[in-house]
C-alpha cells in the first residue's frame, strides 16, 4: 500500500556531489514497497493510499554509520575519566576491552550490540557498518564477525586492531594474515588495520590489507589518529574505500587524497572523548575530498551513538558547513561503504528521519537535544519518539 507523508516543513536531499543538499519547503515523501516514490514539494504529489500529516516536521535521509564496533563487552568509563583530567588516549586501552569480550557469552555481545542498535535508529542511524577488533584471537574473532553478520550487510574484519596481551607480534600477524582470516572470511566484507602509533605500522598495515585483498576482502582503514605514521599514500594506492580518524595529515597526505576514490571518514566522538585536535574538515573539503561523518561507537575513544552528536561537533569544530555535515553523515557513509544510500532518489530504499524541528540545520543549532521524532528503514517505522 503507498503512503503520502505530507506536513513536511522541509526536505533535504542529497546530491551525488559532496555536501549537495537541496531543500523543499512544503514538501511531500511518498514510499510504495519500501522505496520513495516520490520526493518533492507537496504540490505536485501523486495520490496515494494512505496520507499521513507530519505537521510541520523537517525529513532527511537515514544517516549511514560506516564505523562502529558494537560487538564488545564492558566499559571504561574510568579511562576516559582520566583522560579528562590529562592522560593522553593510548592504543593499549584496546586490551582492556578484548578481556571482557573473551569473557562474555555469544548471546551477552549480541545483546549489547542490540541495545546499541536500538540507540542507533533514536539518533536516526538507518545503516551501519561493524567491526570486530576484541576477540583478537581465531575463535572470538569468527564468533565476533559472526554475530555482526546477524546485523547488518557491512561487516569489517580488524583482527590487526592491536597485538594482544601475551601474542608475539610476528606470529599474530602470521594469524591476521592466514588462519584467523580464512576463519573469519564467509562473515566479514571488509578488512581494516589500525596503523597508528601502538598499533600497527605502515609496512605491517599493507602486508595485512594485501592478504585480505588477495581473500577476496576490501580494505578499509583506521590511520593517523594519534600520529602520522605515513599510511595515506598507501591506503590511496590499495584504494582503500575509507581512511578514518585523519586527524594528522600532511599536505601531501591531502594531495593524495583528493582525486582518489578514497573518502576521508570524520569521527568527531573520538576526539571529543580522546580531548584530542579535531582535524580540519573544512580543509579537507575545500581540497575536493569526499568525507563521512561516523559515530566510532566504541567503549574506548568515543562511546556515542548519536549521529546528530557528531554532526553538531563536525559543524563547531571541524569547519563543515551543516550541509557538508548532513551530507557526510547520509550519502559520505554510503560512498565510504560503497554502497547505495543516504539518499532519497525515487526508487531509492525508503530510509528516513522525521526530526521534531523546522530544518535540518536544528541539528547542530540545538545540539544535545533528542531532535530525531520518527526514523524509517524501508517504509517501516523502527523507532518513534514517546
Ligand atoms: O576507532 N582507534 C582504534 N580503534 C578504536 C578505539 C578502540 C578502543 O580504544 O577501544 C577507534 O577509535
Ligand atoms: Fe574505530
Amino acid at each position: 500500500m503507498s503512503t503520502l507523508y505530507k506536513g513536511i516543513s522541509s526536505l533535504a536531499l542529497t546530491g551525488e556531489s559532496f555536501g549537495d543538499i537541496r531543500v523543499i519547503e512544503d514538501a511531500a515523501l511518498a514510499v510504495d514497497a519500501g522505496k520513495v516514490l516520490y520526493a518533492g514539494s507537496v504540490a505536485k504529489a501523486p495520490a496515494c493510499a494512505q496520507e499521513i500529516d507530519l505537521g510541520g516536521k523537517a525529513v532527511i535521509p537515514g544517516f549511514v554509520d560506516s564505523h562502529s564496533h558494537l560487538i564488545f563487552a564492558g566499559e571504561r568509563s574510568e579511562e576516559f575519566a582520566s583522560r579528562i583530567s590529562g592522560k593522553p588516549y593510548a592504543a593499549g586501552g584496546i586490551r582492556t576491552t578484548v578481556r571482557a569480550t573473551r569473557a562474555a557469552s555469544d548471546a551477552e555481545l549480541k545483546a549489547n550490540a542490540e541495545k546499541l542498535i536500538a540507540e542507533f535508529y533514536a539518533s536516526g542511524i538507518t545503516q551501519f557498518e561493524i567491526k570486530s577488533g576484541y576477540g583478537l584471537d581465531v575463535e572470538s574473532e569468527v564468533r565476533s564477525l559472526k554475530i555482526a553478520s546477524e546485523l547488518t550487510p557491512h561487516t569489517t574484519f580488524l583482527g590487526a586492531h592491536v597485538v594482544p596481551e601475551g601474542a608475539e607480534r610476528a606470529d599474530y600477524i602470521k594469524s591476521v594474515t592466514g588462519e584467523m582470516l580464512q576463519a573469519v572470511k564467509p562473515y566479514a566484507k571488509w578488512i581494516d588495520v589500525f596503523c597508528d602509533q601502538g598499533a600497527f605500522s605502515v609496512d605491517e598495515t599493507k602486508e595485512i590489507l594485501k592478504a585480505g585483498i588477495a581473500a577476496g576482502l576490501k580494505p578499509r582503514l583506521h590511520a593517523n589518529q594519534i600520529a602520522n605514521l605515513g599510511a595515506i599514500p598507501m591506503a590511496v594506492e590499495l584504494d582503500c574505500a575509507s581512511v578514518d580518524h585523519a586527524t594528522h595529515l600532511t599536505a601531501e597526505d591531502i594531495a593524495a587524497l583528493s582525486g582518489s576514490n578514497t573518502v576521508v571518514t570524520l569521527l568527531p566522538g573520538a576526539e571529543f572523548s580522546t580531548k584530542s585536535p579535531y582535524p580540519d574538515g573544512r580543509r579537507l573539503a575545500s581540497a575536493g575530498i569526499t568525507l563521512a561523518i561516523a559515530t566510532d561507537c566504541n567503549p574506548g575513544s568515543s562511546f556515542t551513538t548519536s549521529m546528530p552528536f557528531c554532526i553538531a561537533v563536525a559543524v563547531r569544530e571541524m569547519g563543515l558547513t551543516p550541509e557538508q555535515a548532513l551530507w557526510a553523515a547520509t550519502r559520505g557513509g554510503a560512498r565510504a561503504l560503497r554502497s547505495e544510500g543516504g539518499s532519497l532518489d525515487v526508487g531509492s530504499s525508503a530510509d528516513f528521519v522525521v526530526l521534531d524541528a523546522p530544518s535540518h540545520l536544528f541539528l547542530s543549532y540545538r545540539p544535545g537535544v533528542q531532535l530525531v521524532s520518527q526514523t524509517y528503514i524501508a517504509g517501516k517505522r523502527v523507532f518513534e519518539r514517546q
